[in-house]
């Protein structure tokens, strides 16, 4: 059978650092679903849509589709030929897009895009474990407390701690609805572990 292994997880918790290594010993690509939220968020602020107005947004991504190439070095995100990948992980973004998230016809469109991809690959996100890839061959779930996430990501943001703590707070409560486990994933808390270890431990299931 075609390999997919499913990653999802809380904000900031490992998923694209975690399913890009797996992805690296498993020689295959990884898909990064939350750079697709990422571009339609980026996508309806570029266009001027307001981030709640479900059909024109669904009709501007028919309109203007995204496209995700899930490349091994970093996945990328265009929108036509415009590669939108160096501005979807600002601030802006990280406020706007769990609204966009919220959007079932938006969901529906990046979830066709996703089933479109040639297997095998990593898959990592929020529900690719239960609603995207329900069959996948193997399913985990990362978590961390907030302030180790915080922690982690204060290195790639230009802020405080406790600012990003609190938003990423924010953001898990916004995206609580499509966050939820699937009931066969493994759960993983990282908060313990460096990031290799994460790693080993999905191969060593994967593998078994
Ligand atoms: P997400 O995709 O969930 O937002 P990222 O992979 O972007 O998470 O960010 C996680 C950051 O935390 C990366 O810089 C990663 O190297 C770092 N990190 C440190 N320790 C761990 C660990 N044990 N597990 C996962 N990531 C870790
Ligand atoms: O890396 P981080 O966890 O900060 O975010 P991400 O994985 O890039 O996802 C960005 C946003 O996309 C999330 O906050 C969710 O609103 C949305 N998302 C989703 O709804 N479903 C997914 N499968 C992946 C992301």
């Amino acid at each position: 059978a075609t390999v997919i292994v499913t990653i999802d997880g809380v904000a900031a918790s490992g998923k694209s650092s975690v399913a890009s290594g797996v992805a690296r010993a498993l020689h295959v690509p990884y898909v990064s679903s939350g750079l697709l939220y990422r571009a339609a968020a980026r996508a309806a602020l570029n266009a001027g849509l307001p981030l709640t107005d479900e059909a024109a947004l669904t009709a501007h991504l028919r309109a203007h589709p995204l496209r995700l190439d899930a490349r091994a070095d970093g996945n990328r995100a265009y929108q036509g030929d415009t590669d939108l990948t160096p501005h979807l992980h600002t601030d802006e973004v990280d406020d706007a897009v769990s609204a966009v998230a919220a959007l079932p016809g938006v969901r529906a469109w990046i979830d066709d895009h996703l089933r479109s991809l040639p297997a095998p690959f990593v898959a990592e996100g929020r529900d690719m474990g239960t609603n995207v890839f329900p069959h996948a061959t193997a399913k985990f779930y990362l978590t961390a407390s907030p302030r180790v996430r915080a922690q982690r990501r204060v290195n790639e943001r230009d802020a405080d701690i406790d600012a990003i703590e609190t938003a990423l707070r924010e953001r898990d409560r916004r995206d609580a609805r499509q966050s939820q486990p699937a009931p066969d994933a493994h759960l993983i808390d990282t908060g313990p572990l460096t990031l290799q270890g994460v790693i080993d431990l999905i191969l060593q299931r994967v593998q078994a």
